[in-house]
Formats: C-alpha cells, structure tokens, sequence
C-alpha cells in the first residue's frame, strides 16, 4: 500500500481548507477538497486499468496537483516529506505564471509534464476529467468553449498514457459540447 497517502491528504486538506468553488447553482460552493477527492478517485480507478503504474506516485500527485499552484505550501516542504520525484510531479502541474498568457501557461506545464513519468500524464487527465464537471452559474458560452478546447489539447498531446483515460476525457468532452457536464 503507498505509503505516503495519508501525510499526503492531511497535508492537502490542512491548505486547501479555506478554499471553496462555485457549482452551477447561485449561492452554493464546495470546499476545494471535494475537487481533489474526485481526481483522487479518478486516479484510483485508473490504477485498476494500470497495474504498471507506480500508485504511490499517482495518486500523491493526485492528491497534491493542485497545492503549489493554489496554496502556500512550499516546494520545500513537498521535497522533504515525499522525495524529489513526487515534487518533480507536482511542480510539472503546476503552471508557471511568470508566463504571460494562460494558453502559454498550460502548454508550458503540458511540455513539462511529458518530460515526467506517465503517471504525472494520467494526474493531468484525471484532473480535467474532474473539471469537466457542470461550470459554475455564471460561465458564459464562450468560456465554456474555449474551456472544452483546451480539454481537447491536453486529450491530444496526453492521451497516449492511458487508453481508459483518454475514452472518459473523450466521454467528459462529448457531455460538456452538448452544454452540459457531467460528475
Ligand atoms: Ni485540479
């Protein structure tokens, strides 16, 4: 059994605990966890499809993608406590906003995370597995869009890692294109 898991969504619930996101209904957020929870139970799912895959290292990423990018936890302490290789995962998920669009911003962290171990691929599919979720109320139509287009960049340059992952991001796109997501 990994061994880093707990530490890991203690670590995870202990930043993200002030965060909360919107849902399509006015008035109703979730707390941030409940996104990591999701891409963790995707990760899992994908394990069973991936024998080969190194669990500790996918589903830790899992569960930290989102903390240096959205929270105060440092690269430092993600070293120590899990090892260079897991914070080599997380920081390819990371965007580097130093770059000066967001479409720079997440081809930079797609060409990062190829240069990772595939499981790092199957952390960012799982991800926007997740994200494809019902938008928030007050999304308009062209954000949707432009938010499905780049669900299809990352299917096409990540796919490759995981054939049941690319058929549910392809499933999630499909959903999303008809205006709805799906949980
Ligand atoms: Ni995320």
């Amino acid at each position: 059994m990994p061994d880093h898991l707990q530490p890991a969504w203690l670590l995870a619930a202990h930043h993200h605990e002030n965060q909360r996101y919107p849902t399509p209904v006015e008035g109703v957020t979730l707390p941030y966890l409940t996104h990591i929870g999701g891409v963790l139970i995707e990760a899992q799912q994908a394990l069973h499809h991936h024998p080969e895959f190194d669990a500790n290292l996918l589903l830790c990423c899992a569960i930290l993608h989102d903390t240096l990018e959205d929270t105060d936890l440092s690269a430092d302490e993600v070293r120590t406590t899990f090892g260079p290789v897991i914070l080599a995962g997380v920081q390819a998920l990371t965007k580097d906003e130093s770059l000066p669009s967001k479409r720079a911003q997440m081809e930079g962290s797609l060409h990062r995370i190829l240069a990772e171990a595939p499981e790092i691929a199957a952390v960012k599919l799982c991800d926007r597995i997740n994200n494809l979720c019902p938008p928030p109320y007050y999304w308009t139509a062209e954000k949707k869009v432009a938010y499905r287009e780049e669900a299809q960049i990352i299917l096409r340059q990540l796919g490759h890692v995981s054939t049941y992952l690319s058929q549910r991001l392809a499933d999630k796109i499909a959903a999303y294109g008809k205006g709805e997501g799906t949980n």
